[in-house]
């Protein structure tokens, strides 16, 4: 049986993003994968510490992160997956602090740093992102964010020799209540439109994405 992960590198245990993942993670569950949603926000850790344990020739952690905190378990619990989905907000343009802290700690031990950057994973599996944003659909080229997320998917390219694919769910709800904020930027009913009718379907994108996966 596969088992099929997914990381929600937000801050919020049932915010978009992990509403996202929820759905990939019941359309592979559907296609006979076993599945675990694992929340960043939970775990106590930090980014890279450049300590370089992971570069030490013959070193008891060559190619492998040598920090003990929580990451340190949930990089055991990887050892065996099938296929990643790795799902973050939007947070000034690029992937939320939690989620960059991760994938320093899961992609650099696994660079070699030779001329052609040998990728050191033992196994390789896909890895599919999900972004979800304030920022509509139309406006993701102005704000050329395709080009900065395409560094992630260069790493899951030269690591995992495959093509991430990447699911982009613009436009959310990020307020329950647009009246309590500070926020004259976004209509509070085309929030709510775009919630009741995109994001079911974006939903059902990422269930087939799971499903595919799986
Ligand atoms: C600190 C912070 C920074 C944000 N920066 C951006 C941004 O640069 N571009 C964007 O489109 N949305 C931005 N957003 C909005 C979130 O990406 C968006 O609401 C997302 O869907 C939230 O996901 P969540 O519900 O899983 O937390 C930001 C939100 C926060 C809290």
């Amino acid at each position: 049986m596969k088992k099929i992960y997914a990381i929600n590198g937000s801050p919020r245990r049932s915010g978009n993003t992990a509403t996202v993942l929820e759905h990939a993670l019941k359309g592979a569950a559907e296609a006979g994968a076993t599945t675990a949603l694992i929340h960043l926000a939970d775990l106590r850790f930090s980014g890279c510490v450049s300590c370089f344990a992971c570069k030490v020739k013959g070193g008891p952690s060559y190619g492998r992160c040598a920090v003990r905190d929580d990451l340190r378990a949930v990089f055991d619990q990887l050892a065996d997956a099938d296929g990643l989905i790795l799902g973050t907000p939007v947070y000034l343009g690029g992937e939320s602090s939690l989620m960059r802290a991760f994938m320093e700690r899961f992609f650099f031990p696994v660079i070699r740093y030779d001329a052609e950057r040998t990728s050191l994973v033992n196994k390789k599996y896909p890895i599919s992102f999900v972004y979800t944003m304030n920022v509509p659909r139309e406006q993701m080229g102005a704000f050329g964010y395709e080009e900065r997320f395409g560094m992630s998917r260069f790493f899951v390219k030269m690591l995992y020799g495959s093509e991430a694919k990447t699911l982009y769910v613009c436009d959310t709800k990020q307020f329950q209540d647009y009246s309590k904020y500070d926020a004259p930027r976004f209509d509070p009913a085309h929030k709510e439109d775009v919630h009741r009718q995109q994001f079911p379907k974006d939903c059902q994108d990422a269930y087939a994405m799971g499903k595919a996966m799986a």
